[in-house]
C-alpha cells in the first residue's frame, strides 16, 4: 500500500451515505424556531417538552403518555438481547439463527460457474446478485414460494476491485471504463424466486422470475407529467420517454396491487462536468446537489457530464414501478411522484380505496412527501392498477409546533407554483419538486429516511436519521436537537386512519443516541437497558403483529457512539412505549437495510449493506482504511480469496415460531 489518502476515502465514503453531503440550500421557510423562541425558552425545546406539553392540553388528544399508559403493559418483544460491541462477525439474538441467503455475485441463473471478483465483466454481472442491497420486499406466490425483490443502492470500486486502492484511497480516476460498466451493472434490484424447504427460504437457481433490473441496460419507460417533457429528452432519447437504467435504488415499496418500487436516491453523485454558464437547469441541478463527482463514469460515458448531457441528471430521482411477476415487464419511472432524493415509497391503502404513499427526501433539510392516488385499488380487477400512480396528488408535510401537521399539495396553477415563479406545467412541479415544496412552506426535516404506516391503523412511523448542521436558531417542534448527531422518530397520529386526510397530530416518538450521556438528550424508555438504544433511525419495518424494527446507519461516524450498526425492536404502545432492544448486531463497517418479515411473522430478511467499508479506521483491531485488498473483515465467506460481500440474511427461531 502507497500513497495513503485517508481524508478522500472518508469523503467518498460520507458521500455516499448524504452524511456529510451539503444542505442544498439554507433553509428558507420560517423555521419554527422562531415560533418557539417566542412561546417557550430555547431550554424547554432542548428538553423535548414541547410536544407534550402541547399534546396534553388537547383533550382531543390520543397521543403522548396519557394514551401509552391506556394501552397493553410490559414488552412486547420475546429475544436475548445483542450486546452492543463491534466485530468481524454478525451477532443474532441468542435464541435465534442467520442464514446467508444471497451475496454479492451469486447467480441468478445456471451455468456461471464459481463468483470471482477478480475476472468479473459486466456482462456477468447483469446475471448475477447485485452490490450493496439495500430494500427487501417479498412477495407470496404460494404458501413455499415467493419473489423477493431487493434493490442494490450503490457500488464501492474500491472494496470490488483488486489493486485500485494502490495509488490512493482516492480510486476513483482509476477506475477502468470496463469496471464502471461492471458498476452500472451493479446497480438496480434483483428479483430472485424463493422456496420455503425444512432449513428456511431459499433461492431458486433458474426460476423464470429471476431478474436483474440494473443502471446498465434495462429500458424504463417515464410516465406521469414529466414523460416526454423537453426537459427529459436528450441527444439518446429525443422522446424524453426512454430511460437506460435506474440508479441509487436505496428502498423502495411493495404496493398492495403487487408490484415493487425502487426509489432513486443520491443521484447526484453519478454527474460530473460542469453545466454551461447561465443554463436554464442551474438551480434545478444545484438544488439536487448535481453533479456531485462521487463517480467518475461521465469520462465513458458523456449521459453522466452534465456539460454534455445537461438534462441527464431530470431522467433520475424519480420513483421506479416494476411488476415482478412479469419477467419481461417495463420498469416505469413514476413521475407523478415527484423527483427528489427518494429515500423509500411504501403504500398504504385509505378507507376508500385510494392508495397513499409515504416518501422521505433523505438530504439535511429537506421534506416528508405523500403522494395520493386519484383512482382506488380495484382488487377484481388487476388491470385497473396498472398505472394508478401516474394520477394523483403530491403533498410535502408542514409541522406545526401546536402538535398538528398539515398536508401541502403541489399542484401547478394553484399559487405559488405558477409561471411566476418558474413553473410552467405540472412537469416544472414533479421535477423541481424541492423547490415547490419550498415555496408551499414545507417543514425542513433531520434527514427523512424511511417511512412506515401501521397497516390498517393510523399511525405512521418516519426515520429522521440526523442532521448535525442544524443549528440552535433552527430547532424546531419537529427538529428539536440542535446538532442532531444520532436522529429521532416521528410519529404521525392519522385521523381515523384516514391517510388521504390533509391534517393530524403527531408527536417526537423518540429521540436516538445513548441516554447515558447527559449531552446527547436520548428519550428512550427507562427500561431500555445499556444495549438497548440505537443511534441514527434508516430503514423499519412493521412486523405482522403489529410491532416496529428500526435498523440504523451511522454511516462512517459510528464511532461517535462505538457501536455497530443493527436492527432493534421498539415499542410503540403500551406502559413500556419507548422501550427499545438490540436483535441483531451487523459485522464491522456494515449498515443495516431493508428489514422484511415474511407474513408468517417466522422470517426476517436484513440486507446487510457495505460490509467492512464504513469507518474501519475507528475499529481498533484494524485501524485504517479498508480496501479491496486489506478490508477489517471477510464477512460472511471468511475466504482469504474473497471480499467482504454485502448480502441478505433471513433469520429464524430455532425450533420455529414467530421471531423476536
Ligand atoms: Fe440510502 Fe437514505 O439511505
Ligand atoms: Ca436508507
Ligand atoms: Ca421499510
Ligand atoms: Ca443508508
Amino acid at each position: 500500500m502507497t500513497a495513503f489518502n485517508a481524508k478522500h476515502w472518508r469523503q467518498w465514503f460520507r458521500a455516499f451515505e448524504a452524511a456529510e453531503d451539503q444542505p442544498a440550500r439554507t433553509p428558507p421557510n420560517p423555521t419554527l424556531g422562531d415560533v418557539l423562541q417566542a412561546r417557550l425558552t430555547r431550554r424547554q425545546v432542548l428538553q423535548g417538552l414541547l410536544a407534550t406539553s402541547v399534546l396534553s392540553t388537547s383533550p382531543g388528544c390520543v397521543l403522548g403518555e396519557n394514551s401509552a399508559t391506556a394501552g397493553k403493559a410490559g414488552f412486547s418483544y420475546d429475544f436475548d438481547e445483542v450486546p452492543h460491541g463491534v466485530s468481524a462477525d454478525q451477532v443474532v439474538a441468542a435464541d435465534h439463527e442467520a442464514t446467508v441467503l444471497l451475496r454479492w455475485g451469486d447467480p441468478l441463473v445456471s451455468g456461471l460457474g464459481p463468483f470471482d471478483p477478480r475476472r468479473l465483466t459486466a456482462e456477468e454481472q447483469e446475471r448475477r446478485f447485485g452490490y450493496n442491497n439495500d430494500y427487501i420486499g417479498f412477495l407470496p406466490l404460494a404458501d413455499d414460494r415467493a419473489l423477493l425483490c431487493v434493490n442494490h443502492e450503490y457500488t464501492i470500486a474500491g472494496m470490488m476491485f483488486p489493486g485500485l486502492t494502490e495509488k490512493s484511497f482516492d480510486f476513483r480516476p482509476y477506475v477502468s471504463a470496463e469496471q464502471a460498466e461492471i458498476e452500472k451493472a451493479a446497480h438496480g434490484g434483483s428479483i430472485v424466486e424463493l422456496q420455503l424447504g425444512e432449513s428456511g427460504w431459499r433461492p431458486v437457481l433458474d426460476s423464470r422470475y429471476n431478474r436483474r433490473i440494473s443502471g446498465r441496460s434495462t429500458a424504463m419507460q417515464v410516465t406521469g407529467p414529466a414523460a416526454g417533457h423537453p426537459r427529459l429528452r436528450t441527444a439518446a432519447d429525443p422522446t424524453g420517454q426512454r430511460v437506460i437504467g435506474t440508479l441509487n435504488n436505496c428502498a423502495g415499496g411493495m404496493t398492495p396491487w403487487g408490484t415493487y418500487l425502487l426509489a432513486e436516491e443520491n443521484i447526484n453523485g453519478y454527474f460530473t462536468g460542469e453545466l454551461p454558464k447561465g443554463h436554464p437547469e442551474t438551480v434545478n441541478h444545484e438544488r439536487m446537489s448535481v453533479p456531485s463527482h462521487w463517480f467518475f463514469w461521465g469520462r465513458f460515458d458523456w449521459r453522466f457530464d452534465v456539460g454534455k448531457t445537461p438534462n441527464e441528471p431530470n431522467r433520475f430521482g424519480w420513483v421506479v414501478e416494476v411488476d415482478p411477476r412479469d419477467p419481461a415487464a417495463v420498469p416505469r419511472k413514476r413521475t407523478a411522484l415527484g423527483r427528489f432524493k427518494h429515500e423509500g415509497a411504501e403504500t398504504l391503502l385509505a378507507p376508500d380505496g385510494r392508495a397513499v404513499l409515504y416518501m422521505g427526501d433523505d438530504q439535511r433539510f429537506e421534506y416528508l412527501y405523500r403522494f395520493v392516488t386519484r383512482d382506488a385499488f380495484d382488487p377484481a380487477e388487476p388491470a385497473r392498477n396498472k398505472d394508478l400512480l401516474d394520477h394523483g396528488t403530491l403533498f410535502a408535510a408542514r409541522f406545526e409546533s401546536d402538535g398538528t401537521y398539515q398536508w401541502l399539495p403541489l399542484v401547478h396553477g394553484v399559487a405559488p407554483l405558477t409561471a411566476a415563479e418558474g413553473f410552467g406545467s405540472q412537469a416544472d412541479v414533479v421535477i423541481e419538486a424541492r423547490r415547490a415544496a419550498e415555496l408551499l412552506g414545507a417543514t425542513p426535516l433531520d434527514r427523512p429516511e424511511d417511512v412506515q404506516g401501521m397497516p390498517g391503523g393510523d399511525r405512521v412511523y418516519v426515520m429522521l436519521t440526523k442532521n448535525s448542521r442544524r443549528t440552535e436558531a433552527q430547532v424546531d417542534a419537529a427538529n428539536p436537537r440542535p446538532a442532531n448527531s444520532f436522529g429521532h422518530i416521528l410519529e404521525l397520529r392519522v385521523r381515523a386512519g384516514d391517510h388521504t386526510a390533509d391534517r393530524g397530530r403527531w408527536e417526537v416518538l423518540v429521540k436516538a443516541g445513548d441516554p447515558a450521556r447527559d449531552d446527547v438528550g436520548a428519550t428512550f424508555h427507562p427500561n431500555t437497558s445499556a444495549n438497548g438504544w440505537f443511534a441514527c433511525p434508516d430503514n423499519c419495518v412493521i412486523d405482522p403483529r403489529s410491532r416496529l424494527w428500526v435498523a440504523t446507519d451511522q454511516g462512517t461516524d459510528w464511532d461517535r457512539t462505538g457501536i455497530a450498526d443493527g436492527l432493534f425492536a421498539l415499542e410503540t404502545t403500551g406502559a413500556e412505549r419507548r422501550r427499545s432492544a438490540r436483535f441483531y448486531r451487523a459485522p464491522v463497517g456494515a449498515e443495516v437495510c431493508g428489514p422484511c418479515f415474511t407474513p408468517d411473522g417466522e422470517t426476517v430478511l436484513l440486507a446487510i449493506q457495505h460490509p467492512g467499508a464504513d469507518g474501519a479506521e475507528h475499529w481498533e483491531p484494524f485501524g485504517r482504511q479498508a480496501s479491496f485488498d486489506d478490508p477489517p473483515t471477510r464477512w460472511p465467506d471468511f475466504d482469504p480469496q474473497m471480499p467482504p460481500r454485502p448480502s441478505v440474511v433471513a433469520i429464524r427461531r430455532r425450533g420455529g415460531g414467530p421471531v423476536g
